[in-house]
C-alpha cells in the first residue's frame, strides 16, 4: 500500500526518497509524487503510474534541495490520477503533506473548508489534511500539525514540510506505521525500514499519537498534546543484501527458493529433541497459563488466513482444544464471543494489516488473551500482543506471499507442540513430531532441486483460464493457497475446494480444457481422494496431482504428478505448498505477467 519516505540533512533529498520510494514499490501503488524545499520554495511534482514515470519527470530539471518528502499511493479516495497523487498542498502553497491511511471525517472537515473559502483541486481526503494544516498554520509548522490531528478521526501516517521552515520536517502516526531513521547528521522517515536500509539501520518506531519533529539538529518525539517522549532506538537486524533480488530475476522465486532456510529460521531454538517439547518463551503463556485455554480463535487475511486453517486442524488434532478461525474483517464486525480461557492468535506477515489489527483491538477488548504469529519485527501487531513469536522468516518483498506461508504453518506447529505436550501428547509422540519438523527444511531443498519439473508443467497448462485446486484434511487450505497464488500472479482464475465438494457445484465446471490440481499425498484420506480424482477423470477433468513416491494409483489416473517427500500428515502442507507456488510462478511468467508486482494488490493493507 502507499509509501513515505522523507529526508533532512546535508545530501541532496531527491535521489534518497526516489531510491527509498522504489524500495517500497513491492507494497503495491499506482501514482506518487514527491516535494523538496530547494530555497525558493515548495516544489511538488507527481505522475500517475509507476515511479519510472516520475523519475522521467524529475530527469534533467532542477531537482535541488536537502530536505523533501516522496510517497507512492494505492488509490482509495478518488481515482489514481496525477492531481490525487500525494503531496498535496495547502491553499497557500507552502504547506507539503503526504499521506497513508484514511482520514474518515474528511468530507466533514471539507464541507466546513469549503465554506470558508478553500478550493480543492483532488477528490482525496489527503488534500483536506494539508488545507486544514495551512488553516492552522500561525508561523510554527509543528503546533499547526497538531492542531489539525487532534480534528481528525481515523489512521494516519503522515509527513509534512512548510517552504517557511526550511529546515523542519514534521511527521505524526495514528494507526499507519511511521518509522524515524538515525543516520550521521541526517534523519529519515519512513512507513517501512526497507525504504532507509541502504543509509542506516538506527530506527524509532513512532507509537500512535506521536509526532516527531526532525531539524538539521536532531529530532524530538511528543505527542500531539506537546508532551515530550523519550523514544529507543532499536537496530533492524537485516542488511540490504535481505531485500535485493541476489541474482534471481523475482523476488518471489528467490523468497520460495528461501524457504529452507526460513522455515529453519522460524524454528530455530525452539525444538527440544530430547524432551519432544517445544521452548517458545516469547508466547509468555506459563504452563499454568496454558492450561486454563479451552478455546483458540486464530485471525488474520489472505495467504495467512490460510494459514491458520491449518493450525486448526493440528491444534484440534494433537491439543484437542477447540479451535475457530475467522477472517478478521469478519471478527472485528461481528460482536464476537470471547470467553474466560479464550486466546486469541493473530497471524500476519506484515504484523500492520488493519483489519487483523482491528480484530486484535477486538479481541483485546473483550478480555482475550493474546498471541502474534508475526514477520516484521517492530510492527504495530507485534507491539501490541501480550505474547509471540516471530516469523524470522527475513523480509518477504514479493506481493504474493511464500515464504511466510510455511514460516507461519511451521510457527503454529510450535504452538500446538506447545499446548498438545500439556495434553494429550506424550514424549514420544512430540519426539516424532520434533524429528519431522527438523527434517523439513532439507525435504524443502529436495522440492525446489526439481523446480525444473514443475516448470514443464506450468507451460503444459499456462494457457488455461480457469483451474481448480482440490485438498482434502489439513490439505485443503493448501488448496486454497495454491488457487491463491495462481489468482494473485497470473490473473487466471482459480478455486480451492474441499475435494469431496467438488461434485456439490464446482464438478459442473469441469471439461477437457479445465486443469484440476489435486493435493494428494498418502495421508489418511488418500484413499477417498483417489476416489475424487477418479470423478475428475470421468469428466474429461486434466489432473495434475502433488504425491509422494511410489503412488502408482494416482500416477495411473493424473495427466501429470509431481513428488513431494513423506512427512507426518499434519506436516504435509509445507512440501506439498512448495510445487504449487512454483506453478503459480512459473505460469504468470510464461503469460507475462509482472510477478513482483501483480495489478491492484497490495503487499500490506493499511486499510480496512
Ligand atoms: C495482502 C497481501 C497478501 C497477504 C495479506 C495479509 O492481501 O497481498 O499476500 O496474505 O495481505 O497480510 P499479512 O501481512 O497480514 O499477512
Amino acid at each position: 500500500m502507499c509509501g513515505i519516505v522523507g529526508y533532512v540533512g546535508p545530501r541532496q533529498a531527491a535521489p534518497i526518497i526516489m531510491d527509498g520510494l522504489r524500495r517500497l514499490e513491492y507494497r503495491g501503488y499506482d501514482s506518487s509524487g514527491i516535494a523538496l524545499l530547494n530555497g525558493h520554495g515548495l516544489d511538488v511534482r507527481k505522475a500517475a503510474g509507476k515511479l519510472s514515470v516520475l523519475a522521467d519527470e524529475l530527469e534533467g530539471t532542477d531537482t535541488s534541495g536537502t530536505i523533501g518528502i516522496g510517497h507512492t499511493r494505492w488509490a482509495t479516495h478518488g481515482a489514481p490520477t496525477t492531481p490525487n497523487a500525494h503531496p498535496h498542498v495547502d491553499q497557500s502553497g507552502r504547506i507539503a503533506l503526504i499521506h497513508n491511511g484514511i482520514v474518515e471525517n474528511a468530507t466533514a472537515i471539507r464541507k466546513a473548508l469549503i465554506a470558508r473559502g478553500h478550493e480543492f483541486t483532488s477528490e482525496t481526503d489527503t488534500e483536506v489534511l494539508a488545507h486544514l494544516v495551512g488553516e492552522l498554520y500561525e508561523g510554527n509548522l509543528e503546533e499547526a500539525v497538531a492542531a489539525a490531528l487532534r480534528d481528525v478521526e481515523g489512521a494516519y501516517g503522515i509527513a509534512v514540510i512548510c517552504a517557511e521552515e526550511p529546515d523542519t520536517l514534521v511527521a505524526a502516526r495514528n494507526g499507519s506505521p511511521i518509522i524515524l531513521g538515525v543516520g550521521e547528521d541526517e534523519w529519515f522517515i519512513a512507513s517501512d525500514p526497507s525504504a532507509i536500509l541502504e543509509h542506516t539501520r538506527s530506527v524509532v518506531y513512532l507509537d500512535n499519537g506521536e509526532m516527531a519533529v526532525l531539524n538539521r539538529d536532531g529530532y524530538r518525539v511528543r505527542t500531539l498534546s506537546k508532551r515530550h517522549i523519550d523514544k529507543p532506538v532499536n537496530q533492524i537486524e537485516w542488511d540490504l543484501a535481505t531485500i535485493e533480488r541476489g541474482g534471481f530475476e523475482h523476488f518471489m522465486l528467490k523468497e520460495i527458493f528461501e524457504q529452507p532456510e526460513s522455515v529453519e529460521n522460524t524454528m530455530r531454538g525452539h525444538l527440544l529433541e530430547e524432551t519432544g517439547d517445544v521452548r517458545v518463551y516469547g508466547l509468555k503463556l506459563s504452563d499454568e497459563q496454558a492450561r486454563r485455554i479451552n478455546r483458540i480463535i486464530i485471525t488474520a487475511c489472505g495467504t495467512s488466513w490460510h494459514s491458520a486453517l491449518i493450525g486448526k486442524y493440528m491444534i484440534e488434532e494433537l491439543a484437542r482444544i477447540p479451535t475457530e478461525v475467522e477472517y478478521a474483517s469478519e471478527f472485528r464486525y461481528r460482536n464476537p464471543i470471547v470467553t474466560e480461557g479464550t486466546l486469541v492468535i493473530a497471524i500476519s506477515q506484515s504484523g500492520e494489516t488493519a483489519d487483523t489489527l482491528a480484530a486484535l483491538h477486538e479481541a483485546k477488548s473483550r478480555g482475550a488473551r493474546t498471541i502474534g504469529l508475526v514477520n516484521v519485527v517492530g510492527s504495530t501487531i507485534s507491539r501490541e500482543v501480550d505474547g509471540g513469536l516471530y516469523l524470522r522468516c527475513g523480509p518477504e518483498i514479493g506481493v504474493a506471499s511464500t515464504k511466510a506461508f510455511t514460516s507461519q504453518v511451521a510457527a503454529l506447529a510450535l504452538v500446538t507442540l506447545r499446548f498438545a505436550r500439556l495434553g494429550p501428547m506424550t514424549a514420544a509422540e512430540g519426539r516424532r513430531y520434533i524429528d519431522a519438523l527438523s527434517k523439513l527444511p532439507a525435504q524443502i531443498r529436495e522440492i525446489l532441486d526439481r523446480s525444473a519439473e514443475v516448470e514443464v508443467l506450468a507451460e503444459r497448462f499456462a494457457d488455461a483460464t480457469n483451474a481448480l485446486y482440490l485438498g482434502r484434511g489439513v490439505n485443503f487450505p493448501v488448496a486454497l493457497e495454491g488457487a491463491l497464488k495462481l489468482k494473485e500472479i497470473s490473473y487466471v482464475h482459480a478455486e480451492g475446494y474441499p475435494a469431496a465438494e467438488m461434485k456439490h457445484g464446482p464438478i459442473a465446471l469441469i471439461d477437457e480444457n479445465m486443469p484440476v490440481i489435486v493435493v494428494a499425498p498418502r495421508d489418511a484420506v488418500h484413499g477417498k481422494i483417489v476416489s475424487n480424482i477418479q470423478e475428475v477423470r470421468a469428466r474429461g477433468g486434466k489432473v495434475i496431482a502433488i504425491v509422494n513416491q511410489g503412488d502408482d494409483e494416482i500416477a495411473r489416473l493424473a495427466e501429470a504428478t509431481f513428488i513431494v517427500p513423506e512427512t507426518l500428515d499434519l506436516l504435509t502442507p509445507i512440501l506439498t505448498i512448495i510445487p504449487l507456488q512454483l506453478f503459480s510462478y512459473y505460469v504468470a511468467l510464461r503469460r507475462g505477467c509482472n510477478v513482483d508486482q501483480p495489478r491492484n494488490l497490495a503487499k500490506s493493507v493499511t486499510v480496512e
